[in-house]
C-alpha cells in the first residue's frame, strides 16, 4: 500500500505532465472544434497547475518533500505525454482517459488517507476527483461517446 507522500508525489507528477500535455493540445488542436477545445484545454491546464501547487503544499505541510524536477515527473507519472499525432477527438479522449485513470488513483489515495485519519488529505483528493470525473464525462460527451464511465472508479458506487 502506497504511503501518503508517495500518493501525493505521484499526483504532483501526473498533473505536471498533464500541464505540458494540455498546452500541447491547446496549441496544436485543429478543425471545427478548435475554438471550443483550445479554450477548454487552457482552463484544464490552469486547473492542473493549481493541483500541482495544492498537492505539493499539502505534502510540505505534512513534513514531506514534493517532487519538483522534470525527470522525476516523467519517472513517477502514470499519465503519458502527448504523442503529437492526435486529432481533436483523440485529444479530448486522451484527457478524459487520463482523468479517469487519475480519479481511480485518487480513490486509492482517499482510502489510504482515511485509514490514517488524515481527513484533510482525503478532502483535498476528493475535491480533485469530483472535478476530474465531471471533466471526463464532458470530454467524452463532446466526442459523442457515452458519458457514463465503463467502470465507476469508486467500488461503493458500483455496489449501490
Ligand atoms: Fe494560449
Amino acid at each position: 500500500m502506497a504511503s501518503i507522500p508517495d500518493i501525493l508525489n505521484r499526483q504532483i507528477a501526473n498533473f505536471s505532465v498533464l500541464h505540458v500535455k494540455l498546452h500541447h493540445y491547446h496549441w496544436y488542436v485543429k478543425g471545427a472544434s478548435f475554438y471550443t477545445l483550445h479554450a477548454r484545454f487552457e482552463e484544464l491546464y490552469n486547473e492542473a497547475a493549481g493541483y500541482v501547487d495544492e498537492l505539493a503544499e499539502r505534502l510540505l505541510a505534512l513534513g514531506g518533500r514534493p517532487v519538483s524536477r522534470m525527470a522525476d515527473y516523467l519517472k513517477l507519472s502514470t499519465v503519458k505525454e502527448a504523442s503529437g499525432t492526435e486529432d481533436a477527438d483523440a485529444m479530448a479522449l486522451a484527457i478524459a482517459d487520463d482523468f479517469r485513470t487519475i480519479a481511480a488513483e485518487l480513490n486509492e489515495g482517499i482510502r489510504a488517507a482515511e485509514r490514517e485519519g488524515d481527513a484533510s488529505t482525503a478532502d483535498l483528493l476528493t475535491g480533485i476527483r469530483t472535478s476530474l470525473e465531471k471533466h471526463a464525462w464532458m470530454l467524452r460527451a463532446f466526442t459523442g461517446l457515452a458519458g457514463a464511465p465503463a467502470a465507476a472508479p469508486d467500488a461503493r458506487i458500483r455496489s449501490v
